[in-house]
């Protein structure tokens, strides 16, 4: 289990993140929806350790998080795929997903089998370059190099960005299948419709703060929640 306690984080003056509780449950798709700016990504990245916030505290299994370099923290099963996917443009598919598994010397064939039954367009272009991927393979190479790392927590940041509406269906499908393999995931969106249609709990986010909090459906028919996000 994953727990934001009171989690404050401000880049100079500006508080992005205001007093923030979240809990994140083994085996869970947990979702946070919230607009531009709502301070989504600075909580991802406190998790990860790129940022130290200001107060608050954030558990994993009870063990400080706040202490700990990126590097443990990675050591420790939380593994993030970046908003904006952060790809190694000029090195192949398979050398970027190699990357994922540093920590170690070698991919085992099963997880190759693993990952390329999720995503079986990265075989085909395995010696191809990444950046000639397309944005949706481009997520997913992302995708499959933090399943190298064998993640019990993954922390996906707007996976749907810039994607095409039958691409998007296919990433959620993806998400809810590693899920279902066993990996917890944490997930940022802006698409409030599909974030909270797979996720069991779900936040919404407003101006640094959490403004909702409950399960999936709940909040996908909050009538708030409908009207802000859903276009209802
Ligand atoms: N490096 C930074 N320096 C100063 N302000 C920042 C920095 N990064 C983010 N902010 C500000 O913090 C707030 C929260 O940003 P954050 O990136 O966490 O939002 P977000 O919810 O992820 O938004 P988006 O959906 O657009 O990705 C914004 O007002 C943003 O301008
Ligand atoms: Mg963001």
């Amino acid at each position: 289990m994953l727990e934001i306690k009171n989690l404050s984080v401000s880049y100079g003056m500006i508080e992005a993140v205001k007093n923030v509780n979240i809990t994140i449950n083994d085996n869970e798709i947990c979702s946070l929806i919230g607009a531009n700016g709502a301070g989504k990504t600075t909580i991802m990245h406190t998790i990860s350790g790129l940022l130290s916030p200001t107060s608050g505290e954030i558990l994993l299994d009870g063990e400080n998080l706040l202490k700990m370099s990126s590097e443990e923290i990675v050591k420790r099963g939380i593994i993030q795929v970046p908003e904006g996917r952060r790809i190694f443009q000029k090195m192949s598919v398979n050398e970027n997903i190699l990357l994922g598994a540093y920590q170690r010397k070698n991919i085992e064939d099963e997880e190759y089998d693993y990952i390329y039954s999720l995503f079986p367009i990265l075989k085909e272009r395995s010696k191809q370059l990444a950046g000639t991927l397309s944005g949706g393979e481009q997520q997913m190479l992302a995708m499959a190099r933090a399943l190298v790392g064998k993640p019990k927590i993954m922390l996906l940041d707007e996976p749907s960005m810039g994607l095409a509406p039958l691409l998007v269906k296919n990433i959620f499908d993806i998400i809810k299948t590693i899920n279902e393999k066993g990996t917890t995931i944490f997930l940022v969106e802006q698409n409030a419709n599909m974030a909270l249609a797979i996720a069991s709990h779900a936040y919404v986010m407003e101006t640094g703060k959490i403004a909702l909090e409950g399960t999936g459906k709940e909040l996908a028919e909050s009538e708030k929640v409908q009207k802000l996000y859903l276009g209802g």
